[in-house]
């Protein structure tokens, strides 16, 4: 079994566990969405706040409200400041703000794939890019992405 198909039976077994990283206006809304979905997700942000009101089951986005959160958590939904932890992930998904300086992701174990993380969000920082300039660039840097949904 090639990583790719590995990742593809966890995703449809909701084995795999989904890292967000920036819990946001776009970050929040989709941890929420993963969660009710059956996965586990641990959204990662660098606000202590944001990320003490939703462990205590509180939203700060007015049209989402607490029930959500709470549903979430209930389906293992938590949230940290702890970047460490992203090699915990199957599947890391950068909502940060754009441009950004650099992605705080210090790894204990680093892969392959959040090195692959920490460039493209570097190479985003420096040169922008809209979302077909990020394909184009992953489809060099990791051919089966070309063969992926978007490819
Ligand atoms: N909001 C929208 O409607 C919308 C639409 C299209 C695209 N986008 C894009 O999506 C991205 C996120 O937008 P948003 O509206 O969710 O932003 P936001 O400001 O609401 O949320 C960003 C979150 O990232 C956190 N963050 C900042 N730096 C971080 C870091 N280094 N590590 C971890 N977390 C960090 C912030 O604390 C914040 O919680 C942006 O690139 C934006 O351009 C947003």
């Amino acid at each position: 079994m090639t990583p790719k198909q590995a990742l593809l039976a966890k995703i449809k077994s909701r084995s795999a566990v989904i890292g967000i990283c920036g819990l946001g206006y776009v970050g929040l809304p989709l941890s929420l969405r993963f969660a009710q979905a059956g996965f586990r997700v641990i959204g990662f942000d660098i606000d202590r706040g944001k990320i003490e009101a939703l462990n205590a089951g509180h939203s700060y986005i007015g049209h989402i409200g607490d029930a959500p959160v709470a549903a979430a958590q209930a389906y293992g939904f938590e949230a940290t400041g702890d970047f460490t932890r992203a090699g915990e992930a199957d599947a890391l998904i950068v909502c940060v703000p754009t441009p950004h300086p650099k992605l705080r992701i210090a790894v204990a174990r680093p892969s392959e794939s959040e090195r692959l993380v920490e460039d493209v969000v570097e190479w985003l920082a420096r040169e922008g890019g809209d979302g077909d300039a990020v394909r184009e660039r992953l489809k060099r840097w990791i051919p089966e992405y070309a063969l992926g949904p978007q490819g």
